[in-house]
């Protein structure tokens, strides 16, 4: 059985080395015969080292066997030149399974070229909902779960979701959050990192020992944001900067890694002069997995519009100011157990919320099946669709 599997940007990195590892695990008891052949083709939507290469390495996922090199452009030009390259890809290999994971672009891209390919598509993270159509993630989520063939779903809640939307039962399997996976299985390594070296490896300007020693562990307020809805408007964005220069700064060190489009509208907007100068804030580059598991480990609160900051917040116990009105992850919200709270952008609500997290404890949850061995659930779900028998639903 041969099955190819696609990545194109950040996130979807730690939801690919785990599968492999899954693959490598199912291949090593097995004659040639038996065994699955693997394919990686990265689209290349992120390219920088620091969004994409340094992944790989520190995941130890193995170069792609394909890369696109799409790069960036508008939505449109994303997924039109991801699909021109991929159905020659398609064509040229014919796989019998395409696995795709997450929201992202090359997602949605690489789903509809493989069913216009007749090709079977399996979508791993399938079911989540946001239920807002101005997020292109949700899109992308959509298109792909109403074309793949597998649906492999992180938690009850997304399986439900696909039910309502009238998916066969049997295309739907509850497997678990393989970023858990990955987060297991870096969890060793990461705790022995220091947060300051990591701090002082990633800065993006000079800092003193005397401005790092304020950089207590356990006490940071870590800070990511990315979304159009955060960082596309200059003042809905200068309202979040004075906030937390003026207020949070005061009070905990700010430690916030760049995503290199909130570095470009901060700049755009003057406001990247206003975060340098303030002695309390620590910017960074983007950071790599096992560097901002550190953080998150040594965070007091996470102040994030990610998704998966999200999940891993509420394993790890950290409180979670999640800037966005909905989210598609309602297991990771407090009042399903979990450690984040949905604060949109409007700043009066996201100081009170602030003022009562700080009064929180860590409280780590971990959802039914978050348990570090979904890859393992997934290859078994594949190998037995191919095998065209069932597995147990759950
Ligand atoms: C994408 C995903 C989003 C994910 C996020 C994590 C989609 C629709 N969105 O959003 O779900 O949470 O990645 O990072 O696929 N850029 C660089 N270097 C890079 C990559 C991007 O400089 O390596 C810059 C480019 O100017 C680009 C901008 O960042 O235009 C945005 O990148 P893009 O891939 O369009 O979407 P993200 O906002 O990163």
């Amino acid at each position: 059985m041969k099955i190819l599997s696609v990545v194109g940007a950040r996130p979807n990195f730690m939801k690919i080395a785990p599968f492999l590892r899954a693959v490598e695990a199912y291949n090593a008891n097995r004659r040639d015969e038996a065994a699955l052949e693997h394919l990686l083709v990265h689209t290349g939507q992120h390219y920088d080292e620091r969004m994409s290469q340094a992944f790989f390495e520190e995941l130890g996922i193995p170069q792609a066997d394909i890369h696109l090199g799409i790069g960036s452009g508008s939505h449109a030009e994303q997924v039109g030149r991801t699909m021109i390259e991929f159905e020659k890809v398609v064509r040229a290999r014919r796989p019998d399974w395409i696995v795709v994971v997450g929201d992202v672009n090359a997602t949605c891209a690489c789903s509809i070229t493989a069913k216009k390919e007749c090709v079977r598509l399996a979508h791993i993270e399938a079911g989540l909902r946001s239920r807002d159509l101005t997020m292109p993630e949700e899109i992308n989520r959509l298109v792909t779960d109403r074309l793949s063939d597998l649906l492999l779903t992180p938690d009850r809640p997304s399986s439900d979701n696909l039910r309502a939307e009238g998916v066969a039962e049997e295309r739907i399997k509850l497997v678990g959050n393989i970023m858990i996976d990955t987060l297991e299985h870096e969890r060793p390594r990461v705790e022995r990192l220091d947060v300051r070296e990591v701090i002082c490896r990633n800065r993006l300007a000079a800092l003193d020992s005397e401005r790092l020693d304020r950089a207590e562990p356990g006490r940071l307020a870590v800070v990511t944001l990315h979304r159009p809805s955060n960082v596309d408007e200059a003042a809905h964005l200068s309202r979040l900067v004075t906030f937390l220069v003026d207020e949070v700064a005061r009070e905990l060190p700010v430690v916030w890694p760049m995503h290199p489009r909130t570095r470009n509208q901060l700049e755009a907007f003057g406001l990247w002069n206003t975060l340098a100068a303030s002695p309390n804030v620590f910017l960074l580059h983007p950071v790599g997995y096992h560097d901002m598991l550190r953080l998150n480990m040594d965070a007091r609160l996470m102040l994030t519009d990610s998704g998966g900051l999200q999940e891993e917040c509420c394993v790890l116990g950290t409180p979670c100011l999640t800037l966005r009105n909905n989210t598609e992850r309602p297991v990771t919200l407090r009042e399903h157990g979990g450690a984040s709270v949905l604060v949109g952008n409007d700043v009066a609500r996201i100081r009170a919320e602030y003022r009562a997290v700080l009064l929180a404890d860590r409280r780590p949850r971990r959802p039914e099946f978050w348990d570090g061995r979904t890859a393992g659930r997934i290859v078994d779900a594949l190998v037995a669709e191919e095998r065209g028998r069932q597995v147990p639903h759950s």
